[in-house]
């Protein structure tokens, strides 16, 4: 996997950082811009439209595969996480993609799972998904920030499917003077509404068919509060609708889109955001909404 060449159009991987920051110099030096799209694998139509938009500002498009050990709690799915590698090579060569890099988690965390210095924003982390996933926003802000110093890009790529995970990396790369633009992509859904996620393949046929609902409640959301009605009453209603049709529900809430705080009654942009269970897989997903 170390070769930097694959045969038959596949994008060359590399799976270590020497090799990487080599290629990548090479390319600065020549004068191209590096877009960067980290990913945790298992590509679907969600992953490839990033894919798509970095192909679209021109420059070296650079995709990472890496299933980060460091934002699964104790008691989530690492083990099981859906890997596959070559699906994910074949799915990339539709696209122009100038590396993969993969790299082992020894190659990331070489003094084993977790890492030493830790990256933290604060504020954002702790609230809605992070005060169901204590560590989840540190290991993603870590990892992140580790990729970024690996790759050194112009641009980095992230989905509005996880929204707090985009707030949270701009955060950092503002706080921490970063020089990289972060571009958002919106969320890319199944017919039926369902957003696009990995952890989809968890859901059987019916569970699937379920989901939707709650696209559908998020969407009823967004329409009753621009037509005037009180976001908290409507988020009350979507979440005992969810409930009637079995979702466990974490949150449902209605937040200014800027930094996710509780809207004051001269915001325009907001969003609607839920984090939702089916059995025993969590589904999160959210619209953002101009008054
Ligand atoms: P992963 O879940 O693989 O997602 C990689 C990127 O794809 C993220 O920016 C995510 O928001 C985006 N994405 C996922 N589903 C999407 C959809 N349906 N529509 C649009 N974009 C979608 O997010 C991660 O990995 C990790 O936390 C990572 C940032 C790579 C750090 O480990």
């Amino acid at each position: 996997m170390s070769s930097a060449s694959q045969p038959s159009g596949l994008p060359p991987v590399v799976d270590n950082i020497e090799q990487t920051r080599a290629l990548i110099a090479g390319w600065k030096q020549a004068g191209d811009k590096i877009i960067f799209v980290p990913t945790m694998g298992n590509l679907h139509a969600g992953h490839l439209a990033l894919v798509e938009a970095a192909n679209a500002l021109g420059g070296k498009t650079v995709v990472s595969i890496f299933v980060n050990p460091l934002q699964f709690g104790k008691n989530e799915d690492l083990e099981t996480y859906p890997r596959t590698f070559d699906e994910d090579i074949s799915a990339l060569s539709k696209y122009k993609v100038d590396l993969v890099f993969a790299p082992g988690v020894d190659v990331i965390y070489p003094e084993g799972g977790k890492s030493a210095s830790i990256v933290d924003v604060p504020r954002l982390s702790a609230i809605l998904d992070g005060e169901y996933r204590p560590d989840f926003f540190k290991g993603v802000a870590t990892v992140v920030n580790k990729l970024f110093n690996i790759i050194q890009p112009d641009t980095a790529m992230f989905g509005e499917k996880d929204f707090q995970q985009l707030l949270v990396i701009r955060q950092m790369v503002k706080d921490l003077s970063m020089p990289i633009e972060i571009r958002s992509v919106a969320t890319v859904r199944e017919a039926n509404g369902l957003a696009m996620s990995s952890r989809n393949h968890y859901l059987d046929d019916e569970q699937r068919h379920q989901a939707a609902v709650l696209y559908d409640c998020l969407e009823q959301v967004v329409k009753l509060v621009g037509e005037g009605e009180h976001p908290n009453y409507e988020v009350g209603r979507a979440s005992q609708v969810l409930q009637a049709k079995g979702f466990r529900v974490d949150y449902v809430v209605v937040r200014r889109q800027q930094d996710l705080a509780v809207p004051e009654a001269d915001d325009e942009s907001l969003i609607v955001l839920a984090a939702v269970w089916l059995g025993s897989v969590r589904l999160i997903d959210n619209i953002p909404f101009e008054l």
